[in-house]
C-alpha cells in the first residue's frame, strides 16, 4: 500500500459574506449570508515510501489546504485521505508521530523563546529518547550549521536562519514523511542550495517521504521526479518531469552575437524574440527546425562571433500549462 493515499478530496470553506458601510455590517450580522469557496474540488494521488514528489500549483490553486488535510490541521468536506495508514484528522496525534512539517511562512518554533530550547520541548512532545536527540541534533548541526543561533530566540533569527531551524525541528523525531510547504521561501541563492541538498540527503540517508510545495521551480528540477500540478483545486498532470520537459520542450532559443552589416536578419523557421545591441535571440521549434540550419541562414549575411542555443526552463513549461492546461492528445517526443 502507499504511505499516502488521497481519493476525490474535496475542501470547501464557508466563508461569511460581508457588506460595506455600517448599515451593511448591521445586515450582514443579522442575516449572514454565506458563500462557499470550493479549495480543493476532488483531487486524488497515492504516493509510495520514499518518494519525493513536487507539489505545484498557482496561489490559491489548494496546495497548503491539501497539505493541511494530510497533516490533520483540516478535516476534508469529503474523500478519502489515509498518511501511513492513519486517518490524519481522527488520529491526530498518532499521525503527527509518522511525519515532520514545515510551513515556510510561519514557524512552528517557540517565538520568544533560545533556539535550543524549543528543540527540547519538541523531543519532550515526542519522547525522543536521549540519546538520538543528540545524534540527530550533532547530524543537524554539522549539516545546517545549527551552533551560530542555538542560544539566539527565534524571533531574531534571520529568515534563512530560521528555515533551517523549522526544518531541523520537523526532523528530530525521525519521521517517515515530510511535508514541506515553500522551504525555500525568501531565501538567498546560496541558502537555497544549502536547504536543497540538505532535503536531498534526508530523502536519501533515511528514505524519507517528501511532499514539497514551492514557486522556485528549480526546487523542483532539483529534488523531484515527479510533479503533481493543481490549479483551482483541480490536479491538472501527476508524472514525470522529464514527460513535461519533453512534451512541452520542443521551443529553443537561439541566440547569436552577430556583427552589424546595416543589412536586414532574414529567418526562416525561427523568429526573432529579442534585441540587444549585437545579440539576438532567435525562438524555433525544434522539430522543424535545426539550430544549425538556422545557423546556416544567418552566416549567409552575418558574421557570427558567439552563439549558444537554450533550452526552456521548467518555469516557462509549467506557466504555459497553468495557461493552457495540460493536453493529452499530443504525443510526446523522445529527448
Ligand atoms: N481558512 C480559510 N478560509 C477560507 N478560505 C480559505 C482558507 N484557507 C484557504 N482558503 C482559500 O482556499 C483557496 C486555496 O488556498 P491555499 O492556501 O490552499 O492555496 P495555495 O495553493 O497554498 O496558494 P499559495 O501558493 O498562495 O500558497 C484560496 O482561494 C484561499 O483563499
Ligand atoms: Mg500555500
Amino acid at each position: 500500500m502507499a504511505i499516502i493515499e488521497v481519493e476525490n478530496l474535496r475542501k470547501d470553506f464557508k466563508i461569511a459574506k460581508r457588506e460595506t458601510g455600517f448599515l451593511g455590517a448591521l445586515k450582514s450580522v443579522v442575516n449572514r449570508q454565506f458563500i462557499t469557496k470550493e479549495a480543493v474540488q476532488g483531487i486524488s494521488f497515492s504516493i509510495e515510501k520514499g518518494e519525493m514528489v513536487g507539489y505545484i500549483g498557482p496561489n490559491g490553486a489548494g496546495k497548503s489546504t491539501t497539505i493541511k488535510m494530510l497533516t490533520g490541521i483540516l478535516v476534508p468536506s469529503s474523500g478519502k485521505v489515509t498518511v501511513n495508514g492513519l486517518v490524519p484528522y481522527e488520529d491526530r496525534k498518532k499521525n503527527a508521530k509518522n511525519i515532520g512539517v514545515v510551513f515556510g511562512q510561519r514557524t512552528q518554533l517557540w517565538w520568544d523563546l533560545p533556539t535550543i530550547e524549543s528543540f527540547e520541548l519538541l523531543k519532550d512532545i515526542y519522547g525522543v529518547s536521549d540519546t538520538r536527540y543528540q545524534e540527530n541534533m550533532d547530524t543537524f548541526t554539522e549539516i545546517l550549521g545549527l551552533n551560530e543561533f542555538l542560544n539566539t530566540p527565534v524571533r531574531q533569527l534571520s529568515l534563512g536562519q530560521r528555515m533551517r531551524a523549522d526544518i531541523a525541528a520537523s526532523l528530530l523525531h525521525d519521521p517517515e514523511i515530510l511535508f514541506l510547504d515553500e522551504p525555500t521561501i525568501g531565501l538567498d541563492v546560496v541558502a537555497k542550495e544549502k536547504m536543497r541538498d540538505f532535503i536531498q540527503e534526508i530523502n536519501k540517508q533515511r528514505q524519507v517521504t517528501v511532499i514539497l510545495t514551492t514557486h522556485d521551480m528549480e526546487d523542483i528540477e532539483k529534488l523531484c521526479k515527479r510533479m503533481v500540478l493543481i490549479d483551482h483545486g483541480q490536479k491538472v498532470y501527476d508524472g514525470n518531469i522529464d514527460t513535461v520537459k519533453a512534451k512541452y520542450g520542443k521551443t529553443r532559443t537561439l541566440v547569436v552575437d552577430v556583427e552589424q552589416n546595416g543589412k536586414e536578419l532574414t529567418l526562416q523557421g525561427g523568429s526573432l524574440i529579442k534585441e540587444e545591441g549585437n545579440r539576438k535571440w532567435i525562438s524555433f521549434n525544434r522539430t522543424e527546425i535545426s539550430a544549425s540550419e538556422l545557423i546556416n541562414q544567418i552566416t549567409k549575411t552575418h558574421n557570427i562571433s558567439d552563439l549558444t542555443v537554450e533550452e526552456p526552463e521548467i518555469e516557462s513549461i509549467i506557466s504555459r500549462i497553468y495557461q493552457e492546461g495540460f493536453s493529452n492528445t499530443e504525443e510526446p517526443i523522445q529527448v
